[in-house]
């Protein structure tokens, strides 16, 4: 893990509000693995002071570069997505507890929700990237068609791909928990992985437990250092004790955390 300076490359928005950042950041890019996160800061501005957390949707370890999806949600990602490429962005990382990768045989089954794609394509990046790279059915869901930020990257990743729409401007109309049911109703799923908005991942986790496929998430949590030590982040988990998103995860076994509690602290 380092903190450096690095320059922002690109900055182009992909949908409405959503924006791809590209960094020239090689000890990060040659370090990072699937499901880590950078966390942001604007230089030279202690405004807001906090830095913020996203995903590495793309770690380019020939040409040393990062990619991040961000969505405007606040100040922070106001400020962000409006820094003028050739800027300088303060970036600490690799940080976190990423994907553990699939061992055996077995499809993969990833099922996003609107901006958790990001983790999910660095994944099937890795993935693709073995020699005997996973069978990837990707499964892409958002409230309407615009929300469906880099699906074509995602898409280009997986060997079978489902979108659904809410309003149904794009794929099936319906939930993606819908079409994860069909998925798993068809069998020879080794693993599943998710990221998206929490109830989702909540309906993602039960569904696959039932299926008896092991499941892993990528949480989001407001955070403070980033590191493990001001315990800022934490969520609870299924023994009753407590665990860091920021460390112990974002990525964690979807059967180590208490749904309930996480579930009722969103509201
Ligand atoms: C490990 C991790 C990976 C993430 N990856 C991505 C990503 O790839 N792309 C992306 O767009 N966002 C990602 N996020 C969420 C992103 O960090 C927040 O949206 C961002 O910090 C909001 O900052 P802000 O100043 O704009 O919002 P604020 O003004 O601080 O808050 C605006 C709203 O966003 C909520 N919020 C603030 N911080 C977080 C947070 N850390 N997690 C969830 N909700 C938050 C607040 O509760 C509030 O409702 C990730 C978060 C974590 C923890
Ligand atoms: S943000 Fe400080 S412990 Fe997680």
């Amino acid at each position: 893990m380092v903190s450096v300076e690095c320059e922002l490359l690109s900055n182009e928005e992909d949908a409405p509000g959503h924006y791809v950042m590209a960094l020239a950041a090689p000890e990060i890019a040659a370090e990072a693995q699937p499901g880590q996160f950078v966390h942001l800061r604007t230089p030279r501005t202690f405004d807001p002071l906090l830095r913020r957390p996203f995903s590495i949707m793309l770690a380019d370890k020939v040409h040393g570069h990062l990619r991040l999806l961000a969505q405007v949600v606040g100040r922070g990602t106001e400020i962000l997505v409006n820094t003028p490429v050739g800027a300088k962005l303060e970036v600490l990382g690799p940080l976190g507890t990423g994907f553990p990768l699939p061992t055996g045989d077995g499809d993969v089954l990833m099922v996003a929700g609107g901006v958790g794609v990001a983790p999910l394509i660095s994944l099937a990046d890795a993935l693709r990237g073995f020699e005997h790279p996973a069978y990837i059915r990707g499964l892409f869901g958002a409230a309407d068609e615009d929300m469906l930020v880099c699906w074509i990257e995602f898409a280009g990743r997986c060997d079978e791909f489902y979108v659904t729409t809410e309003d149904g401007s794009a794929g099936e109309r319906g939930l993606i928990t819908e079409a994860l049911a069909q998925q798993l109703d068809r069998g020879q799923a080794a693993v599943a992985y998710t990221c998206g908005p929490v109830a989702m991942m909540a309906a993602v986790a039960q569904m696959c437990g039932d299926a008896d496929v092991p499941c892993y998430c990528s949480l989001e949590q407001r955070m403070g250092c980033g590191i493990g030590a001001c315990l800022g982040c934490v969520i609870a988990a299924a023994d009753g004790g407590y665990l860091r998103v920021c460390k112990d995860g974002p990525v964690f076994a979807t059967d180590r955390l208490d749904w309930e509690a996480i579930l009722s602290d969103q509201q």
